[in-house]
């Protein structure tokens, strides 16, 4: 059994993700060029599924560029490749074609130290169900390296920041609403300081409540640490209010990248209709958020 599937114990953690972004970054030092947080060069990823499936292209030649400091969305229905993209950059698959850089480091070349740059949290996070989220946190703190002392303070400021009081923080995560339990995912990889934090749908199935304070908190992250997030979602609204820059993605292909700002303006002039993000998606991708993309799977995943 395994705490996450996500980070290996040999990984140790650096706490201090601003010495990670200086000393990750020759370039920025020789003063060439600022390099970016997340830089993605036309990545291609193919899956094939049993022998009488054509492959289905799940990430088709992206190419994008992250600053640091930077909450960029990537907006998609399902089966559009969010995941796969976010999968990729995580080093969970590898990559057909392309290539990959965090914060100057390739991901193929430089895997374990690229590691220990980036957290990642899906909606379908592992835990050890019977043991507290308190315990959840300082297990998983502990495979990070951190030592004990540091770590159980660490989580008990986290668990709190995210709203969940310190009576719930010692009792069984299984007894927790599926809110509570992204929450606690979400604290639980902030344990490492990611300096990209990867956020695969950090709302989705939540409550309004505990989406507006899954929101309020990676708002907040942004501005206490220094991280550069990713996060996907098919929530316009919280594109919008979120993420600095979005990237809109169909059929695992960028069809569209701008602030919320500038891809209303451009939708507007280009083809008419109204100033929302809902139309900026309708034009774009040719179908509605709610739409999913294909059924092809017949298994639950
Ligand atoms: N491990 C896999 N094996 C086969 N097909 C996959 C796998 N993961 C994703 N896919 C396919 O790739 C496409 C994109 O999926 P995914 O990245 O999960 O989209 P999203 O996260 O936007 O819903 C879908 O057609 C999906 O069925
Ligand atoms: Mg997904």
């Amino acid at each position: 059994m395994t705490v996450t599937a996500e980070r290996e114990p040999a990984q140790v953690a650096t706490l201090d993700p601003a010495a990670i972004a200086r000393e990750a970054s020759p370039e920025a030092l020789s003063g060439t060029s600022r390099t970016p947080a997340l830089l993605i060069e036309h990545l291609s990823k193919r899956f094939v599924v049993g022998r009488k499936r054509k492959p289905v292209t799940a990430v088709h030649h992206v190419s994008i560029r992250i600053e640091r400091g930077e909450i960029y969305g990537i907006l998609g229905a399902n089966g559009s490749g969010k995941s796969t993209l976010i999968r990729l950059v995580s080093t969970l698959l590898t990559l057909d074609e392309g290539r990959v850089a965090v914060f100057g480091h390739d991901i193929e070349r430089e895997e374990m130290r690229v590691k220990r740059l980036i957290n990642r949290v899906s909606v379908d996070a592992a835990f050890f169900k019977k043991l507290s989220p308190w315990e959840n946190l300082v297990y998983a703190a502990r495979l990070y390296g951190l030592e004990a002392g540091p770590a159980q303070r660490e989580a008990v400021r986290i668990l709190s920041r995210l709203g969940i009081k310190e009576s719930r923080m010692s009792r069984p995560v299984e007894q927790m609403s599926r809110g509570m339990q992204q929450k606690v995912a979400i604290a639980r990889a902030l344990l490492t300081s990611p300096a990209l934090l990867l956020l695969d749908e950090p709302t989705t199935g939540l409550d309004p409540r505990s989406k507006l304070d899954v929101q309020t908190f990676i708002e907040e992250l942004r501005a206490d640490h220094d991280a550069t997030i990713v996060l996907t979602t098919h929530d316009l609204d919280e594109a919008e209010r979120l993420c600095d820059r979005i990237a809109l993605l169909n059929d695992g292909r960028v069809v569209a990248e701008g602030t919320a700002a500038e891809l209303k303006t451009q939708v507007v002039r280009d083809h008419g209709g109204a100033a929302t993000l809902e139309n900026v998606f309708m034009t774009y991708t040719g179908r509605s958020l709610d739409e999913d993309v294909e059924e092809e799977s017949d298994d639950a995943e």
